[in-house]
């Protein structure tokens, strides 16, 4: 009989006891091969165990996002306070010089826009343009509990197999469906789905609520999306909650690229992941970086 979850008081997540990584410093990662390891401690900063990275991959279901519609301008010089870069290939191509030395993460999946059932997606990416992109990480969205669910899980598993031929790790991004509830027990969910099927890394949201048992009960590294701009002392607040419930760092976006100034921004975010900074110190380092900032507009 299915296990339901309805009784979480049933289940024992040891939250406390950290999972023993015996030779390597990620979790889930301690049997990867020595190029998976190699990539992965391109994204991860192996002193912190964390990550910064930046997500810029919107354009590949809503076209030109606040805060990039000019990759070029405004979002090429965050790169390099970012630890690694969450792109599409056509944008890594097109607008981000050849000479960035950042782990790319890039996105493989694709196919609806946001007029349509964005659950249908399908595989947008050729492996060997990846490994000629020279990327660190491939990703694409995984619907659980979506329309297209099967199709999303098996893109995930064919990009899973193609990552372990080349030493390639994937990241698993768990979307939310625009009806679906956001709390503890869907991510549980749907991270446990994605790491059992072979994802490396899972990128999923961050909820008030216990969110400690879905980074306890997912055996690979798991970093938090950003979702839409909040406050700035919210977003520092919600990083620093959850690199503290064992979030192994976050990929954000919006709340970075569409701040008031986004380089101040990735700063404080940088201190709350990589030195544990608390967030109304964040927000003061925030406040002071932006007062020194005259303008982030190029012209
Ligand atoms: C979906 O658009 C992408 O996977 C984004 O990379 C993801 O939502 C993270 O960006 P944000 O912090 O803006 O939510």
């Amino acid at each position: 009989m299915a296990d339901t979850d309805a009784a979480k008081e049933a289940k024992k997540f040891y939250q406390d006891v950290p999972m023993e990584t015996p030779g390597f410093f990620l979790k889930g990662a301690a049997s990867l091969d020595w190029g998976m390891k190699n990539r992965l401690s391109r994204i991860f900063n192996p002193q912190t165990g964390r990550t910064v990275m930046l997500a810029i991959d919107h354009g590949y279901f809503q076209g030109p996002t606040t805060g990039l519609e000019r990759i070029d301008l405004t979002v090429v010089p965050l790169m390099y306070d970012a630890d690694a870069v969450m792109l599409t290939r056509g944008i890594l191509r097109t607008s981000v010089p050849p000479t960035l030395n950042k782990p790319i993460v890039m996105r493989c999946s694709g196919g609806p826009s946001i007029l349509k059932e964005l659950s249908n997606e399908e595989l947008a990416v050729d492996i060997e343009d990846a490994i000629r992109m020279n990327v660190s990480a491939i990703t694409l969205q995984v619907f659980i509990g979506g329309e297209f669910e099967t199709r999303s899980v098996h893109n995930m598993t064919r990009l899973v197999d193609m990552g372990l031929r080349y030493g390639i790790p994937t990241m698993a991004v768990t979307a939310v469906g625009k009806d679906m509830v956001r709390d503890a027990r869907y991510f549980r969910l749907a991270c446990r789905i994605c790491a059992e099927l072979g994802a490396q890394i899972i990128k999923t949201y961050y909820v008030p609520k216990d969110f400690d048992t879905v980074t306890a009960s997912c055996p690979v590294p798991i970093v938090m999306a950003g979702g839409k701009k909040i406050p700035v002392p919210d977003a520092l607040t919600m990083a620093h909650n959850a690199v503290s419930q064992g979030a192994a760092g976050v990929d954000m976006g919006r709340n970075i690229f569409q701040s008031e100034t986004p380089k101040a921004m990735m700063q404080a975010v940088r201190a709350v992941v990589h030195e544990n900074m608390e967030p109304a110190d964040a927000f003061d380092l925030y406040k002071s970086l932006t007062k020194d900032t005259d303008s982030q507009d190029p012209k």
